[in-house]
């Protein structure tokens, strides 16, 4: 299937706005910018294949009397461990009512307080009213000191997803398009034309592999994460980095590559792929235990179990070397049946399958990649160092998550940036024009690759070192063996882009393998250990910190 929607017309190569990437982001700014533009979202697998369909905890708001915006944005600087950028926490704190009152509109079936203690199969229960937010149920996370997270039982994601899609499908202005995947940004720069400006990109369709220039007036980035990088992650497949990589080829600079989140608790079993066990268990009582039933988290912080999740996932990973053991448990066994089915149904059904009932069983968890906090640098409303490029969502890097995100505040600021973009977009596309310069893709010296298993390989290779030697712990010895491996990829990979026709693989395992060498560069130049960057060789905090902000070649400021 390659086009979703009815609207979609493949012939037409031109649209107002082209988002890349159909999760939280993408389709929140389609909806937005429908109102005034024609819209065209691709994503490069099916629509749902992004980290929103899978998200369980929810988004934070403050939604209660007793929270204020203030305890929000001190959390957020908290967990981000002085890195937060204030301004960027404060704008996005301070819009989060905004966004959860049009969520609701949208008719995202949130959790109210009436059915919070109720199993979902049990009869019709009272939505929400965008009137009155406070009918819905908050849950709690690590590092947040109120209930505040809003959640649709413990599948927020899938019921974002599903009405957003819903709305964008039905919008005469908005094309859906699956299975398209976007190789790289076409810019005046690229063409040697005067003046900054992207104009568009080059798509491949991957039903025909054929690759197709699609210009636009704007063109955003709302192509999640880059945890793909790692060997065990709670992401799906398509998390590799491609908007980082693209923005960067284009010359745009990132920042904070070195701040991959590792979520401490995914689901330890062997036939179970990247399951997330969310911090919402946590937050409604579950602990941590080692394999002989002793709890452990006093020892490392005393906020226990919600420290925030570099703090766990960091005292689980010492515990598993301690005792040289695979894993370690979650257990809510002491909370009632009721409460368990009717909080965690999802998590509950999943984990029977494996043989573990959740109600009597303790789970068995490890910590997995999780969340990129660095990326494409943006401003608050998404405009990355390229004009008419955008880039929202897990993709950028806004300031907000410092050296450590804070739990269920990535889709909320996916909401904020996309309405923020949306209303700066609005204001420019009167004056924006679509360019008509640029040319076709090449194809014509390239063959077809004789030898795709080299690819798998080198996938499996990056993932690899990247976890072994890139991950919760780090040491300069590792960081420098993982970058000479990188290089050595990049060249192949480079060798193969060069020489062979592009496929998916081929063209994520590009992305991935730079993307790789970002983290890897920003590890290196951290000569500290704060949040998500922990070094054997600098175990204490710098004075002064500052942003890890890489800057490519062909930057070119204005
Ligand atoms: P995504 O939802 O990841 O979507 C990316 C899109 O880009 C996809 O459509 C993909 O196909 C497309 N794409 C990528 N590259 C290309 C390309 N080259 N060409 C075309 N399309 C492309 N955060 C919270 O705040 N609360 C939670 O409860 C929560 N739970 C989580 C649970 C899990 C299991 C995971 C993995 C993450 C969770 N997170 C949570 C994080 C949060 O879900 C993500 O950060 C957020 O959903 C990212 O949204 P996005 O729109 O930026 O990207
Ligand atoms: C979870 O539900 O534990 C994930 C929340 C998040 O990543 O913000």
């Amino acid at each position: 299937m390659t086009g979703a929607s009815a609207s979609y017309n493949p012939e037409q190569q031109e649209t107002d706005i082209l988002i890349i990437g159909s999760g939280a982001a993408g389709l929140t700014l389609a909806l937005r910018c429908a109102e005034f533009a024609r819209v065209r979202v691709i994503s490069k697998g099916s629509l749902r294949e992004g980290a929103t369909f899978y998200a369980q905890g929810g988004i934070a708001a403050v939604l209660d009397d007793h929270d204020s915006i203030e305890a929000h944005v001190a959390d957020t600087l908290v967990a981000g461990v002085g890195l937060c950028h204030e301004d960027m926490v404060r704008f996005v704190v301070t819009h989060s009512t905004e966004c959860v009152r049009w969520l609701v509109d949208q008719g995202v079936p949130f959790t109210t307080k009436s059915r919070a203690d109720t199993a979902p199969n049990q009869g019709d229960q009272p939505a929400a009213s965008a009137d009155d937010l406070t009918s819905l149920h908050l849950t709690k996370e690590g590092g947040h000191s109120h209930r505040r997270i809003i959640h649709a039982t413990d599948a927020t994601g899938k019921a974002v997803f599903r009405t957003l899609k819903n709305k964008a499908l039905e919008h005469p202005n908005v094309e859906l398009v699956e299975n398209h995947i976007a190789v790289d940004l076409l810019t005046r720069k690229k063409l040697g034309l005067p003046g900054q400006a992207c104009i568009g990109a080059y798509v491949m369709d991957t039903g025909s592999n054929r690759v197709r220039l699609i210009r636009a007036r704007f063109v955003v980035l709302a192509t999640g994460g880059a945890s793909k990088a790692y060997l065990y992650t709670t992401n799906p497949d398509g998390a590799s980095g491609d908007g980082i990589a693209m923005a960067w080829r284009a010359g745009c600079r990132v920042a904070n590559m070195e701040f991959n989140q590792f979520h401490p608790t995914c689901l330890f079993h062997p036939h179970a792929k990247s399951f997330l066990i969310t911090e919402a268990l946590r937050g409604e009582g579950a602990y941590l235990e080692l394999p002989d039933g002793t709890r452990f988290m006093e020892k490392f912080d005393s906020r226990l179990e919600l420290a925030p999740r570099d703090i766990v996932a960091r005292a689980i990973d010492h515990e598993m070397k301690r005792l040289g053991c695979d894993c370690v448990y979650l257990n809510i066994t002491h909370k009632p049946e009721e409460f368990i089915l009717a909080h965690f149904p999802t998590i509950h059904k999943r984990c029977l399958k494996f043989g573990i009932d959740i109600c009597t069983q303790r789970i068995p968890v490890v910590p997995a990649a999780h969340y990129t906090c660095g990326g494409v640098l943006v401003n608050q409303f998404g405009e990355t160092d390229i004009p008419n490029l955008y880039a929202i969502g897990e993709t950028s890097f806004t300031g907000l998550h410092g050296a450590n995100r804070m739990a269920s505040n990535s889709l909320l600021e996916c909401f904020v940036l996309a309405f923020s973009a949306s209303r700066q977009i609005r204001e420019k596309i009167d004056r924006t024009e679509i360019s008509q310069e640029g040319a076709p893709w090449d194809e014509s010296r390239v063959y077809e690759s004789e030898d795709d298993i080299l690819i798998s390989h080198d996938w499996h290779e990056l993932r690899r070192f990247m976890w072994d030697f890139v991950g919760i712990v780090r040491t300069n010895r590792r960081l420098q063996r993982a970058r000479l491996r990188v290089d050595v990829l990049e060249q192949e990979v480079q060798e193969y882009y060069r020489h062979y026709k592009v496929n998916s693989d081929l063209l994520e395992l590009r992305n991935l393998v730079l993307v790789a060498r970002l983290i890897i560069d920003s590890a290196l130049q951290r000569k500290e250990s704060r949040g998500l960057h922990y070094t054997l060789d600098y175990p204490d905090l710098a004075d002064h910190p500052v942003d890890s902000v890489l800057v490519p070649e062909n930057y070119s400021p204005d």
